[in-house]
């Protein structure tokens, strides 16, 4: 047997079809404002993306790029003057940021409406609560919904998660744990993560360590899901080790083409859907 290849790339195609006929009925452009401090060789790639796939579904983006050492009293200017702009729909400050800038301070600045990483206090909070936040972060959004195309019903499965990260880990945990699922949360300081892995009907690998998660990591059946993006030799590759699991697994997501094309394309969706926010629609 031959694990299924969860096709990243399709299914953001289809959403961003859907986007961009969506916004096509809009009397004016949503608007993604971008703040990019300094000058992180993979925030700008992410970056240059984000706005290349914004500009084909007919979002337009403004992107901020500020110095390595601009204050934090800049910074935080800039997004008292986003959130004011009746223009802008949405605002996410790319991260890492460089050493000096408090993260949750510049996070908690943006406006919960306009917050479509979905990394403000407030919204986190309500999707801790299990209520709904007004946005959720787009690549646990876009995990989630790989899993569901091969696991439709999640209640009860054992889900492990390697990386405990704001962006990813954390949220993600959060949103498995609202749908029913078992979650151990593993990071750095765990201990045989081996062990638990072994017992995962799914297994999300977020940590960042090229081809980590190996066969005998894994029981047979497995979904694994790579939010890996780790360059090797020149190739990129993710934090599973694909070709040693490909025979064990029942689903696997590729790197390239998994789950970082649906990151984009659930940002792109809670930047639409805060338009329809803002414009009660
Ligand atoms: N850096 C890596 N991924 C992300 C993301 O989804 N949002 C932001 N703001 N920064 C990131």
């Amino acid at each position: 047997m031959t694990a299924e290849i969860i096709d990243g790339r399709k299914t953001a195609q289809e959403i961003r079809s859907q986007l961009k006929q969506a916004v096509a009925g809009f009397s004016d452009s949503p608007k993604l404002a971008v703040v990019l401090v300094g000058r992180d060789e993979a925030s700008v790639i992410y970056v240059r993306n984000k706005e290349k796939a914004a500009a084909e579904v007919g979002i337009g983006t403004d992107v901020y790029r500020l110095a390595e050492d601009v204050s934090e009293k800049q910074v935080l200017q800039l997004i008292d003057r986003l959130n004011e702009d009746v223009a802008v729909n949405g605002i996410i400050v790319q991260l890492p940021l460089p050493a000096h800038l408090n993260v949750g301070r510049i996070i908690g600045r943006i406006s919960p409406l306009k917050d479509v990483d979905g990394f403000h206090p407030y919204n986190t909070g309500l999707l801790q609560n299990n209520e709904k936040p007004y946005f959720v972060a787009a690549t646990p959004l876009g995990v989630l919904k790989l899993i569901h195309q091969v696991c439709p019903v999640l209640s009860g499965k054992n889900v492990v998660l390697i990386g405990a990260s704001l962006i990813v880990g954390r949220p993600l945990a959060t949103l498995l744990l609202n749908q029913e699922c078992t979650v151990s949360i593993t990071h750095v300081h765990t201990q045989n993560i081996k062990n638990l892995t072994q017992n995962a009907d799914i297994i999300v690998a977020a940590c960042g360590v090229a081809r980590m998660v190996k066969k005998d990591w894994i029981k047979p059946e497995a979904v694994l899901i790579d939010v890996g993006i780790n360059r090797e030799n020149g190739r990129i590759c993710g934090d599973v080790d694909f070709d040693d699991e490909i025979e064990k697994a029942a689903a696997v997501t590729p790197v390239p083409g998994g789950v970082g094309p649906m990151t984009i394309a659930m940002l792109l969706k809670n930047t639409v859907d805060a338009y329809k926010l803002q414009h009660n629609i």
